[in-house]
């Protein structure tokens, strides 16, 4: 069985650009479904082809076993039969317009006076806690107000799917937090359909209900957001999931080191791909996977010790967001401030330190020169601090 909202092998090119490639993708009644990737890959240019703003070069679309967009037929249903609701990174809403206009606007085109009548503008604004902005203009909003109308203008008509592209980006960081619940919990209360763009992990992981992982136009990763962030599939998708730390490893007669030379058992790491038949590899970890000890005696047996030079620290509140330098590489990880804060501040750049991590923490991939040319969640490398 087909799931209700299939696109395959949807193709959207200009000139020679291929900008999505053969997408793939499957979307169940009610999901969230969250698009991840970096600036480029092709997320909103597959939300225009969804809505029917772009015509695509080949593949299909299909809502609902209606056949929307169909590459052999030429089939192309327009945007305002599509049945599919918006949000935009920019509001959009129409500045001439009221809030309460604004709001009715889909309704108005599908001309459903009935709901109109039935007061599904007023219940849309009470759902977005703006029904008492109704009578204003956009310009007389905040941000946080203006991206919540437009929210409940892409709710009102209750349509089968919901693009929302990247609607949190504008907004400062309290704000962002604020709208993301209030979609989330109307989405668990309404239960629509939704397909949500974003380039933010924590987004992501909080809103989706499974994750596509975007890389060049393709879906690198698709599966819950469990799965992506525990089994990354790809060097690719560990960096853009937070693993912000990368090691080089290179084995040798006795088996695997880092580039500073220290032997690293990989017994009880997730190796992909084919790292395990080669010579060289890549090993992806969190920052919060790996310690901060003030000498060899501390680290836990069975954890992979490593000596190391302080670059910087950052306070963070209950933790500090430390920098050091082991080898070539640099790793970042969090350190507990009442542990480690008194001992960084005295510490000066440069300082000997010993990290460790679980080897289980390692997700290690074959090498792969063009895996980490992107890398929107690392770390800052040696801004700020005050080391
Ligand atoms: N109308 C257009 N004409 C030519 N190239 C375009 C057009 N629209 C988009 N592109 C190109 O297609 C690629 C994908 O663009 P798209 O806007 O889909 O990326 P995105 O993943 O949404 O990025 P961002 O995170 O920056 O919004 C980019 O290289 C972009 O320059
Ligand atoms: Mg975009």
């Amino acid at each position: 069985m087909t799931s209700p909202f299939t696109v395959a092998g949807l193709t959207k090119t200009y000139g020679s650009n291929v900008v999505v490639d053969q997408l793939d993708l499957e979307i169940e009644e009610g999901e969230f479904l969250v698009l991840l990737g970096p600036s480029g890959c092709g997320k909103t240019t597959t939300l225009r082809c969804l809505a029917g703003l772009e015509t695509p070069q080949g593949g299909s679309i299909a809502f609902k076993d209606h056949l929307v967009f169909d590459g052999r037929t030429r089939r192309n249903v327009p945007p305002h039969k599509r049945n599919i609701g918006m949000v935009f990174q920019s509001y959009a809403l129409w500045p001439h317009m009221t809030v309460r206009d604004n709001i009715r606007y889909p309704l108005k085109v599908r001309k459903r006076k009935q709901a109109i009548a039935e007061g599904a503008v007023e219940a849309a604004a009470e759902t977005v806690d703006c029904g008492a902005l109704l009578d204003r203009y956009p310009a007389q909003l905040s941000g946080g107000q203006q991206q919540r109308v437009a929210v409940a203008r892409g709710l009102v008509a209750q349509p089968d799917l919901v693009l929302f592209d990247e609607p949190l980006s504008n907004l400062d960081a309290r704000l962002r937090d604020q709208v993301r619940l209030q979609i989330h919990q109307l989405h668990q209360r309404l239960g629509f359909t939704a397909v949500f763009v974003t380039h933010d992990q924590a987004e992501a992981l909080a809103l989706g209900d499974r994750l596509a992982i975007m890389k060049s136009g393709k879906i690198e990763q698709y599966d819950v957001p469990e799965q992506v962030f525990e089994n990354p599939i790809s060097e690719y998708v560990a960096a853009f999931i937070g693993m912000g730390n990368r090691l080089e490893l290179h084995r040798g007669h006795d088996g695997w080191s880092t580039s500073a030379g220290d032997a690293l058992d990989l017994t009880h790491a997730v190796v992909r791909d084919a790292a395990d038949r080669t010579t060289s590899a890549v090993a992806r970890l969190r920052p919060d996977d790996v310690s901060l000890h003030r000498s060899i005696e501390e680290v836990p047996s069975g954890n992979v010790a490593l000596h190391a030079e302080l670059i910087t620290y950052e306070y963070g509140g209950r933790h500090f967001d430390v920098t050091v330098k082991t080898g070539t590489e640099q790793l970042a990880l969090r350190a507990d401030a009442a542990e480690h804060g008194s001992a960084l501040r005295a510490s000066a750049s440069g300082a000997e330190v010993v990290v460790s991590f679980s080897p289980a923490s390692l997700r290690v991939f074959a090498a792969d020169g063009a895996a980490h040319a992107q890398e929107p969640t690392a770390p800052p490398a040696t801004v700020g601090g005050h080391a």
